[in-house]
């Protein structure tokens, strides 16, 4: 058994509803100590794709806020290996056979999972990545409305992408802009089909998120690479719209968007300023210390990222007019200083 004390003498003990198991198997029950003003406030969240990139860092914070993590899975040993017990005393680690039991009585259900998309895109891999999606968000949604309604979560966050635009080097989007017609644009619209479908007492918050900033995931972290190897010139034209988000201000974002009723309906997860990519390549050189000159041919990007390479290669311009009017502040609204604190501080 592991104890984890903290706070004061009037702390109310909190034992995680189901006793989780260690990766030996035996029983590892996890006490924290929480006050009474933390214990009204505090939110039991279910997360799909919790041990990805963007995932980790929310576990890591609502953890670090004493908010109680369910990590739905579909393999209980990574996950574990990546939330250990003793760093994450009361994380809740769930395979999919379990979702059910941890959905019901949580007060939220965030939604992340789906296959990456910087891969090579065969016609099996391109089904996969939009089945992928679909599968994990009809699951959650399922249990969800098959959950009554005294223990049924109150909201839904859902991932999906700016993807959902479509490309251009001209036009401007916002949440009221119509879909693209590409293969992205239709996996982000049937990966959102998937989770309007949630009970409508549920407040449900369709999270577009663009291109998410850090030092240990996502694109930027495959592009660095290429980046270095090409001299630090352009990633393609330079002239397609990178439309980024550093990934504190998304998982901040996320995390206010589950408690604050404001957040609901379609929020894009961009920064104010989306740049060239040229620009975006600029600031990169400057940061790391490579002079931008020699474009990256767009045949060295493909090498690695196969189709996916068209993330980057191919954009769109995004405006996050719903969080603004909601007045989320941004902490990174410029991609230079984003890059900055990515290369200097995490
Ligand atoms: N990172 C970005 O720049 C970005 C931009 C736009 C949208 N998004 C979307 O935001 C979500 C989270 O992004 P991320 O970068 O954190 O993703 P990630 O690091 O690739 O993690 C996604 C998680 O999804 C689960 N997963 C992977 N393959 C799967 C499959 N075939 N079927 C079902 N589940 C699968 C895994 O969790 P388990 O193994 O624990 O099940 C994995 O940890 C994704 O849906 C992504 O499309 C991300």
């Amino acid at each position: 058994m592991e104890l984890t004390f903290s706070n004061s003498i009037s702390s109310t003990l909190c034992i995680s509803p189901r006793a989780a198991f260690s990766g030996c198997g035996c029983r590892v029950t996890s006490i924290r100590c929480i006050n009474e003003s933390q214990r009204e406030n505090q939110m039991i969240v279910s997360i799909t794709g919790a041990t990805g990139f963007i995932g980790k860092r929310l576990v890591r914070r609502l953890h670090a806020d004493n908010h109680q993590v369910r990590v739905l899975t579909r393999s209980r040993n990574n996950a574990r290996a990546i939330f250990p017990a003793k760093e994450f005393p009361g994380v809740v680690i769930a395979d999919e056979s379990e979702w059910k039991d941890y959905i019901q009585g949580s007060t939220a259900v965030v939604n992340l999972a789906g296959m990456p998309i910087s891969t090579r895109w065969s016609p099996e891999i391109k089904k996969e990545i939009k089945q992928s999606r679909i599968k994990v968000t009809s699951k959650v949604v399922q249990l969800i409305n098959n959950t009554s309604s005294e223990i049924r979560p109150k909201v839904l966050i859902s991932a999906t992408a700016v993807g959902y635009y479509g490309t251009s080097e001209t036009q401007v989007f916002d949440e009221k802009s119509p879909s693209g017609s590409d293969y992205l644009a239709e996996v982000c619209r049937e990966w959102e089909a998937s989770a309007l479908k949630v009970n409508k007492d549920v407040r449900l918050a369709l999270i577009r998120i663009g291109v998410v900033l850090g030092k240990d995931g996502g694109a930027l972290a495959k592009m660095i690479p290429i980046f270095m190897m090409f001299a630090g010139g352009p990633l393609g034209s330079g002239k397609q719209w990178f439309s980024w988000i550093h990934v504190d201000d998304l998982v901040n974002l996320i995390y206010e968007a589950l408690s604050n009723p404001s957040y609901k309906g379609v929020i894009n997860a961009t920064a104010p300023n989306p740049v060239r990519m040229g620009e975006m390549c600029e600031h990169l050189g400057s940061v790391i210390g490579r002079p931008s000159w020699l474009p990256v041919p767009d045949i060295a990007l493909k090498a690695v990222l196969g189709e996916g390479a068209s993330v980057v290669l191919e954009g769109q311009k995004v405006l996050p007019t719903k969080a603004q009017e909601l007045g989320f502040p941004f902490k990174y609204r410029y991609v230079k200083d984003a890059l900055k604190s990515i290369m200097t501080t995490q």
